[in-house]
């Protein structure tokens, strides 16, 4: 008998455990997991490389003639823009520091709208960023949002950054937790699809769970949802 497939919609600040525990429980059931995060850090590193970051300060409008051409792809663990593996890329300190700028842009959050609408169409996915459970699918059976205090959501940033690059020239826990706090503040403030729980999801504080307790809550909610 074949289960029948859900959406399972993540959304929180920064840094909360959105990606680790979305791609866990995507793989306990079988499911896509898309990183929406990485679709407008995509979007960002391509106007980075076509030279138009500084002239979209000035004049939004010069982004919508490249969304016409973009294409995304999620393949495991790659991510690829236009077809090529921008994985690591779109981790880079220039495009983390524009891309909240750039996913405040309408024309762009539509144009990325529509595309997670249909990698979604099939249901079978775990979809993680600050509008899915509100704008993008707001009829997914199971929406999450996560929270978590920002000194807890430094450390972990701080722990990660750690283990990837080494101490050397990392920015201080405390000077990630100013960035987080200020991420967290454009995120909710700006005017289109802002950072905010939907009425219908189950808020889980992750500052005190392990990671594993994190995915074991969220894969049984997604089991009951599942077989409701
Ligand atoms: O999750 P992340 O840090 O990779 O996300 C990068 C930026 O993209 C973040 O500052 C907010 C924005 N974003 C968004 O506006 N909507 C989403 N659904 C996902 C991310």
């Amino acid at each position: 008998e074949q289960k029948r497939k859900i959406i399972v919609a993540i959304d929180g600040p920064a840094a909360s455990g959105k990606s680790t525990t979305a791609r866990k429980v995507s793989g306990m059931l079988g499911y896509t997991y898309i990183d929406t995060g990485a679709m407008f850090r995509c979007v960002t590193l391509k106007a980075a490389r076509e030279g138009l970051l500084e002239k979209v300060h000035r004049e939004p409008v010069v982004i919508e003639p490249l969304l016409s051409s973009l294409t995304i792809e999620f393949d495991r663990d790659r991510v690829f823009l236009d077809g090529s593996d921008v994985t690591d890329a779109i981790r880079d300190n220039g495009v983390s520091r524009e891309v909240s700028f750039i996913s405040s842009l309408k024309p762009v959050r539509d144009r990325l709208k529509e595309m997670q609408r249909r990698m979604g169409d099939e249901r079978g996915v775990v979809m993680d960023g600050r509008d899915i459970g509100t704008v993008v699918f707001p009829d997914a059976e199971l929406k999450i949002f996560l929270v978590a205090d920002p000194a807890e959501r430094a450390r972990r940033r701080y722990a990660e950054l750690e283990s990837k690059h080494g101490a050397e020239g990392l920015p201080s826990p405390d000077e990630l937790e100013q960035e987080i706090i200020q991420r967290d503040r454009d995120d909710r403030g700006r005017t289109h699809a802002p950072l905010r729980k939907h009425e219908d999801a189950v808020e889980l504080d992750t500052s005190a769970l392990s990671i594993e307790e994190q995915v074991d809550m969220v894969y049984r909610l997604a089991m009951e949802r599942i077989s409701a």
